[in-house]
């Protein structure tokens, strides 16, 4: 079964073709960070222009890339949410119509479903049941992974997500948008035993995170210490490795509570080597399995919501022809498939 999948939920536009016989076929990203960057974050209206812009060039490529015409394809998914109302509606429409033309079945893919199979677009791919953690720019999770569509949240996080905190920190230190990168690669360089930072929640019970705090405590450590090269260097070390120590801390108990030995990481601070390597560590420690996408695959992209599509259009779960976005959706809203879909 040959799927388009349309990724468009908010600064990239992605768009990919998975077989789910011969896997993924081909994929193209185009970031809009050059076109945010002067603005320090996205700009909703800028994003959907661009992705109007973008999104038919893309797929052209693709098809280029794969050797396949559009009338090969058996079906089309695009992200129908979580995200920005915009950018979402530009994917849809596209999605949507192209199905349409084609007369081959649609399916609207949360964001997070996608990232959350990411890995499974990986050899080896990880076996059910996982842990997933899913640290993105929106979202910080613990989900209980039993199938496709059988999700549990085991934890979620209270204020900022780990990505949000990573580009709001990056942000008072002076660096360019997106930050969490940048803030990462800054760290490289960084005292470690110059700042320490609280560990936010680990001495409670629980899985829920909370990461505005580190913020702020980055602000003021910040104004204390004057605004050399080095001293930002030193905060941007010492801010990474609460965020990494917090996540491995929450990630081992959720192994250990939930009695599944293997974790995922999947969402674009999921590209943080310092996180891959602190995870890696642990888990070999506690003799558990860690899967994790190629590093493009962790931030958006079209392939993963190919995949995800994929796995719901052979389930046989289809749209209507209505356009539908949903800028909140919760991963515990969908519907699970049955075991061998
Ligand atoms: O998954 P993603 O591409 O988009 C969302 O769905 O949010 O994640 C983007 C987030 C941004 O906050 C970005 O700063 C962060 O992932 N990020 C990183 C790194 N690469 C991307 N954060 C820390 N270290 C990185 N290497
Ligand atoms: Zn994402």
């Amino acid at each position: 079964m040959l799927i388009l999948g349309i990724e468009s939920s908010c600064d990239e536009t992605g768009v990919a073709l998975y077989d789910s016989g011969r896997g993924l076929l081909a994929h193209a990203l185009h970031s809009q960070i050059a076109l945010h960057a002067e603005y320090g974050g996205v700009v909703p209206e800028l994003a959907s222009r661009d992705h109007v812009r973008k999104a038919v060039p893309l797929l052209r490529g693709v098809l280029d890339q794969a050797g396949v015409t559009l009338k090969e394809l058996d079906g089309v998914a695009y992200t129908a949410g979580p995200g920005l109302v915009g950018a979402l509606l530009v994917g849809a429409s596209l999605g949507r119509a192209l199905a349409f033309a084609r007369g081959v079945p649609a399916i609207g893919v949360h964001h997070m479903e996608g990232h959350l199979l990411a890995p499974m677009l990986e050899d080896p791919a990880p076996a059910f049941p996982f842990v997933a953690l899913l640290v993105s720019g929106g979202h910080t999770m613990l989900v209980e992974v039993r199938g496709v569509g059988r999700y549990r949240i085991l934890g979620d996080t209270l204020d900022d997500a780990a990505g949000e905190a990573f580009d709001k920190t990056a942000k008072l230190l002076g660096l360019d948008y997106p930050g969490g990168p940048v803030l990462a690669r800054l760290a490289q360089r960084g005292d470690p035993e110059r700042f320490h930072f609280p560990r936010p929640m680990v001495n409670r019970p629980g899985l829920d995170f909370s990461f505005s705090g580190l913020k702020t405590f980055a602000l003021t450590t910040f104004q204390a210490h004057g605004k050399d090269e080095q001293t930002r260097a030193d905060i941007a070390r010492a801010f990474q490795d609460a965020v990494v120590d917090t996540l491995v801390i929450k990630c081992r108990r959720a192994l250990r509570q939930s009695g599944v030995m293997r974790l995922v990481i999947a969402g674009g601070v999921g590209a943080n080597q310092a996180l891959r390597e602190a995870l890696g560590d642990m888990t070999a420690g506690l003799g558990a399995e860690l899967f994790y996408p190629r590093l493009e695959f962790c931030t958006d992209n079209g392939a993963m919501i190919a995949y995800a599509g994929a796995c719901r259009l052979r389930a046989g779960e289809r749209q209507d022809l209505g356009i539908a976005v949903r800028p909140r959706w919760s991963l515990e809203e969908l519907a699970p498939l049955p075991e061998q879909a």
